[in-house]
């Protein structure tokens, strides 16, 4: 047999281990981009196949955030894209100001970076104190790094660049501490906040929200998985809510694209239509 042939059994295999003793499912994920992390984990792990990282899957419990954790990209930065977050601080924020209470759920909220930056939107918007936001991920150990809210220095300059250009009012340095190379936020940008592990390939919805951010996590999955994760982000907007994907990513094969108007198709920002015309 073909060694290619033979990995993609033994991934499939180890799909199905993942799924049936832990309860997650990678099946719907981009093939080409799985494979890569798949490896990586063989790398860091010094297996020389599939069927023995499959092993660990079924007898060593304790590795399996770890290879969660690996198994996701838990890329971000501060104010990523900080044009969408200029949008979102002109267009969005003055509409939520209409709301006594306003939740936020941020879907694959990775290491935290932009839940971060969000709270710091909402702060200088005078919105902070009326808010609450739900960061979700399927990453355990990404959400424990995104509760510290340490992060080291060397993207520092790039952020703080990226809040000005976001609109911000204040310098960055307003926000944290730095000491030894890392900064710390403020603890005060994490009181409204809830991080929990949800998984959009097997949860269901668990809020009610005005605004939804799920942005660079939809690439990873193939079409069926995409309309899933679209379904719950509709079901848990009120109307009028707001919903904003990354900027390589969009509504259009999703099969949901009718339930909601273009805001800014540059920022991938979109509002969910009156309750008639959504009913896809
Ligand atoms: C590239 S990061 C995106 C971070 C941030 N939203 C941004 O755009 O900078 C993708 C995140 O999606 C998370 N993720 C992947 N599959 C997921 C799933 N099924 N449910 C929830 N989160 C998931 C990963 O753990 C990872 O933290």
């Amino acid at each position: 047999m073909e060694p290619a042939k033979r990995q993609d059994i033994e991934i499939d295999l180890f799909m199905r281990a993942l799924q049936q003793c832990h309860g997650y499912d990678f099946s719907e994920y981009a093939a080409a981009s799985f494979k890569r992390r798949v490896q990586g984990l063989l790398d860091h792990f010094g297996l020389a196949n599939v069927s023995q990282l499959t092993e660990r899957v079924l007898h060593c419990d304790d590795l399996i955030p770890d290879i969660i954790a690996r198994l996701s990209v838990p890329v971000s930065d501060m104010f990523r894209d900080p044009d969408v977050f200029a949008r979102l601080r002109r267009d969005v924020l003055p509409v939520l100001a209409s709301y006594p209470h306003i939740n936020i759920w941020q879907a694959g909220c990775a290491h935290g970076e932009e839940v971060y930056s969000l709270a710091i939107l909402l702060t200088e918007a005078g919105l902070y104190e009326r808010t609450q936001i739900y960061a979700t991920d399927i990453s355990a150990h990404a959400l424990d790094v995104a509760r510290e809210g340490i992060y080291a220095s060397r993207d520092l300059q790039q952020w703080a660049a990226n809040y000005l250009q976001a609109g911000g009012q204040r310098t960055l340095s307003d926000y944290f501490h730095a000491r030894y190379g890392h900064i710390k936020l403020d603890e005060s940008l994490r009181r409204n906040v809830v991080f929990a592990a949800h998984n959009l390939a097997a949860d269901a919805v668990f809020c009610e929200a005005q605004l939804i951010l799920c942005r660079n996590v939809l690439i990873y999955f193939r079409p069926p998985l995409q309309r899933r994760a679209v379904a719950l982000f509709r079901d848990s907007l009120v109307r009028g809510g707001y919903l904003c994907l990354g900027t390589k990513e969009s509504l259009s094969f999703t099969g949901h694209a009718g339930a909601f108007t273009v805001v800014d198709g540059s920022s991938s920002l979109y509002r969910l239509a009156d309750v008639d015309s959504s009913s896809v």
